[in-house]
């Protein structure tokens, strides 16, 4: 690391927490947009915090150019004010005033991503976190919330169209062929939910009457090319509205309610109050270019956002610390609405699998961090799937322990209490305990303790005395800000299995729930160990533990293969028989480790997944994810002991003997596939899909030849991109480069004007793992369509590869890793967002052995560049000793 890279490099602490010096109450733009240069004038109302008098204001700002500044109409001279980098402080205390500044940028030369940047036909914004300060002077923290006025000027052919948050109030010509519009948002709120879009844009509208009766005007703007990608999106948000308010009793509060689809953004979609910025990759979508992984993540982005409006805009956070207050609550929101409209069961697996695979690696690595965290260096690098995801785990938690009516009765708490507040997830938790009596003083360890909790449960049963003992013991490993952690409080959903299925639960020292049926349980684990005592068990029982994942930690119960077959075929609860069906698949390739190359894949094992197949009492989909053998991240991190490309060979093994023992049932689910079926969206038709093109795929792994041609007619015949995009899967899996190679290039042909359709094109390249998939790569970086600019299309190369092309990224050479660090460092230079996330599989080094090392030397290479802040925070602390 150079020394410049580090003094950039300032430590913000939750525990330095103050009040803001001076609030500001209103917030008047007027933004003139003119080719390569724009104008902004701001005027705010600034009114000192009565708590913090005869303090200075200190306003932050990037990359602009001060042309005024005055106070009370008034201009500001030299010494009234120093600018000073980031920084313009007023050198004397104020009063209650106005403070008017103008400055200017060059928005097509930001390619940051951040403040006020332009995108193809459009000029657009993303504030979030720290982004408006790179528009105006402002006091850029979430805590100073104001009503904002703002007006927008720019040439009218160029960009007919020009949006704001709130209302429009006024539209008008102006000479020299340029126009205005003023919008205003009546509604208080932090400068990361402002929004400003200009450009040449059509529009799809479409209505919605709320609960209450109130019209509200839907509006989705795109590039006129993608106005028959705009349905699936509003029907989406239509379905998130009318959600909301049955399940939170929750409105939508303005009379409009606008999105905007942007091709260049560093995210997924921003929640901007009125005026939703999205990733095209999240908005737009049509079945004859989008899967059906694309229409959920569509349905479940827009809802996210949608749903942002209350968890995030009404009630925002205090401080950046705090994210997670908004973003864990808001995806556990999304979560639930997913699982109301499409099969709840697959809903869990999918973010289990995410959260396993991803997020349990990095509460493991060097990034580690708390759900609240204690200090950062540049917040971007904290939008992570431990803030997002594990926090929706805890409200999860949250949730469950109340049962659904006092978690309603203590979320409507939440939103009248705090509504036009800035707020932290202590005032959360304390709406929970008010609610529901309850003390979550231990809970709330969830969000100051990094790492992933290990539970590890034995049993033991007396069948003379009919009782049967559980004994949990709970620990977490060190993290950087961390080292002992304190007992977590740990729900534990439960039940136990006989030989015929579900027990009846007793117990002498524990209160059961009192369910119907009473074969299920919620145990709480408090302590680091505990003992829990079931009596009158009749006969030894196999424990399903954590059902539903009913907590984000890793369990150890030595189950036998038995047992596990047993969860598979009989558990109540369908996501603990696809867990089991995981662990099955675990202690696989864990003999497929040990036993090489005499392996074979146990007969108790197939025969159960033979029966499950062939009785199809389970919904395609969850069938579907049963036959996947966990990732290769997954199972390293189960696994530690192990080199990555013995446990990617050891996969392997499994996935084809999978498949060759399973060939006839796999291939009569591959032929479901029928061309003339219409296409449909629905759960039902989805999980058709997945299993029909997960039987293929894994009879193309194993290199059955009936599949291949199955896999080249669906590639030809397919009505939509599901269906075509697995069968080019299956056929890259083939070791047939001539018909791999002809396949890729009739789909390019075939889908070349669609950029969306593209990127899938770079990420199934960018994942083929062959001996010449770095030169496959380059080649890739040249192609007419790839921009380096553009972060939708770097993602599909660069993070696919280094995610997800095991072989590849890990080749002997380390020529993977070179490849990713000079690609890092040159991203750096443009988005430092982006590259900050691109180097994420380097930072994994420690897990590595061998290889680790070459990787870390990598990352010193990285580090001893001049870096951005977003950078040079994460390999900086990737690159501290444990
Ligand atoms: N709040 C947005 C969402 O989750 C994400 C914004 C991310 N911005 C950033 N600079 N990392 O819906
Ligand atoms: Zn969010």
């Amino acid at each position: 690391m150079t020394a410049s890279n580090s003094e950039k490099a300032q430590t913000i602490y939750l525990k330095d927490y103050r009040e803001p010096s001076y609030w500001i109450d209103q917030t008047e733009l007027d933004v003139n947009i003119r080719p390569n240069l724009t104008r902004v004038k701001a005027r705010l109302r600034i009114r000192p915090n009565k708590n913090l008098t005869g303090e200075l204001l200190v306003l932050a700002g990037e990359g602009l150019t001060t042309h005024s500044v005055t106070w009370n109409g008034q201009s500001l001279e030299q010494n009234d004010y120093i600018i000073d980098g980031d920084s313009l402080t007023i050198t004397s205390p104020l009063s209650e005033g106005w403070l008017e500044t103008e400055v200017s940028f060059n928005p097509e030369e930001n390619t940051s991503l951040e403040g006020l940047y332009r995108s193809r036909t459009m000029y657009c914004t993303q504030c979030e976190a720290q982004g408006f300060r790179k528009i105006t002077w402002y006091l850029d923290r979430p805590d100073v919330m104001s009503v904002f006025s703002t007006r927008i000027e720019a040439d009218k052919a160029q960009c007919p169209v020009l949006l704001s948050n709130g209302n429009l109030l006024e539209a008008g010509e102006l000479d020299a062929g340029r126009h205005f519009a003023r919008w205003v948002d009546p509604f208080k709120k932090p400068s990361y939910l402002f929004a400003l879009v200009a450009g040449d844009l059509a529009c799809k509208a479409d209505a919605f009457t709320t609960v209450s009766g109130r019209p509200v005007a839907i509006e989705v703007y795109v590039e006129p090319k993608d106005l028959d990608k705009c349905d699936h999106a509003i029907d989406s948000l239509k379905r998130a509205m009318a959600w909301d308010e049955a399940r939170y009793g929750l409105e939508y509060d303005l009379d409009r309610y606008m999105i905007v689809a942007v091709d260049d953004f560093n995210m997924g979609a921003m929640e901007n109050k009125g005026l939703n910025i999205f990733n095209t990759s999240c908005v737009l979508a049509n079945p004859k270019t989008t899967t059906d992984l694309g229409f959920q993540r569509v349905e479940a982005v827009v809802a996210h956002e949608y749903f942002h409006n209350w968890s995030g805009n009404r009630v925002t956070c205090r401080d950046w610390f705090q994210l997670s207050l908004k973003e864990g609550f808001t995806v556990y929101r999304d979560a639930q609405f997913s699982a109301d409209m499409n099969s709840a069961t697959v809903k869990r697996i999918e973010d289990v699998n995410l959260l396993r695979s991803a997020q349990f690696a990095e509460d493991a690595g060097p990034l580690a961090h708390a759900v609240r965290p204690e200090s950062f260096i540049e917040i971007s690098n904290f939008y992570t799937l431990t803030v997002y995801e594990k926090g929706a785990e805890i409200v999860r938690m949250l949730a469950n322990l109340l049962g659904a009516e006092t978690f309603r009765a203590a979320t409507d708490y939440y939103f009248s209490t705090y509504d036009g507040q800035a707020v932290t997830c202590d005032d959360f938790v304390a709406a929970m305990e008010k609610a529901s009596g309850r003390d979550f003083t231990q809970f709330k360890r969830w969000y100051s303790q990094a790492g992933t909790p290990e539970v590890t449960v034995s049993d033991s049963y007396d069948p003379d005395a009919n009782i049967y003992t559980l004994s949990f013991t709970q620990s977490c490993r060190a993290t950087p800000e961390t080292v002992e952690k304190l007992p977590f409080h740990i729900p534990v959903a439960m039940g136990l299995l006989g030989e015929a299925g579900s027990l009846k639960l007793q117990s002498k020292d524990i209160a059961l729930s009192d369910e119907a049926d009473n074969t299920h349980t919620v145990l709480e684990l408090t302590e680091a160990t505990q003992h829990v005592v079931f009596t009158n068990v009749l006969e030894k029982p196999v424990p399903s533990l954590f059902r539903g994942f009913s907590a984000p930690v890793n369990v150890r119960f030595n189950y036998s293969e038995a047992q596990l077959i047993r969860l598979l075929k009989l558990d109540s609860d369908e996501f603990n028989r696809w867990s089991a069906s995981q662990e099955l698949a675990v202690i696989a390739v864990t003999t497929a480790l040990q036993e090489p190359p005499a392996f074979t894949l146990s007969p108790q094992w197939l025969e159960a997944l033979r029966d499950i197949l062939e009785q199809q009492m389970i919904e395609p989909a969850v069938l579907a994810y049963m036959l996947q053998v966990p990732s290769v991240s997954y199972l390293h991190d189960r696994l530690p002991q192990y080199d990555v490309l013995d446990i990617y060979a050891a996969r392997e093994k499994v996935v084809k003997a999978l498949a060759l023992n399973l060939e006839s049932q796999l291939t009569s689910f591959a032929r479901c596939f029928d061309a003339n079926v219409a296409y449909k969206v629905d759960a039902e038709a989805v999980g058709q899909r997945a299993l029909c093109n997960a039987a293929l795929l894994l009879l193309a792994h194993a290199q059955v030849r009936s599949a291949s041609e199955l896999a080249l007619e669906q590639f030809k015949s397919a009505n939509n991109m599901t269906d075509q995009l697995a069968a080019l899967k299956a056929l890259l899996l083939f070791d047939e480069p001539a018909i791999s190679a002809e396949a890729l290039e009739a789909f390019y042909q075939q889908w070349h004007h669609e950029a969306l359709v593209v990127n899938q094109w770079f990420s199934l390249q960018a994942a083929v793992e062959s001996d010449s998939a770095l030169t496959r790569l380059e080649a890739l970086t040249q192609h007419p369509d790839f921009q380096w600019s553009n972060p939708n299309k770097v993602r599909a190369l660069v993070s696919v590869f280094g995610n997800q092309n095991v072989t590849g990224f890990h080749c002997a050479s380390g020529a993977g890793y070179t490849w990713l660090a000079d690609v890092v460092v040159k991203v750096d230079k443009n988005n430092p967002q982006l590259a900050a996330r691109l180097v994420t599989p380097l930072t994994r080094w420690a897990k590595y052995g061998r290889r680790g090392e070459r990787m870390r030397q990598e990352l010193a290479r990285i580090a001893a560049q001049p870096l951005s802040k977003d950078l040079f925070e994460v390999t900086d602390k990737a690159l501290k000793p444990d």
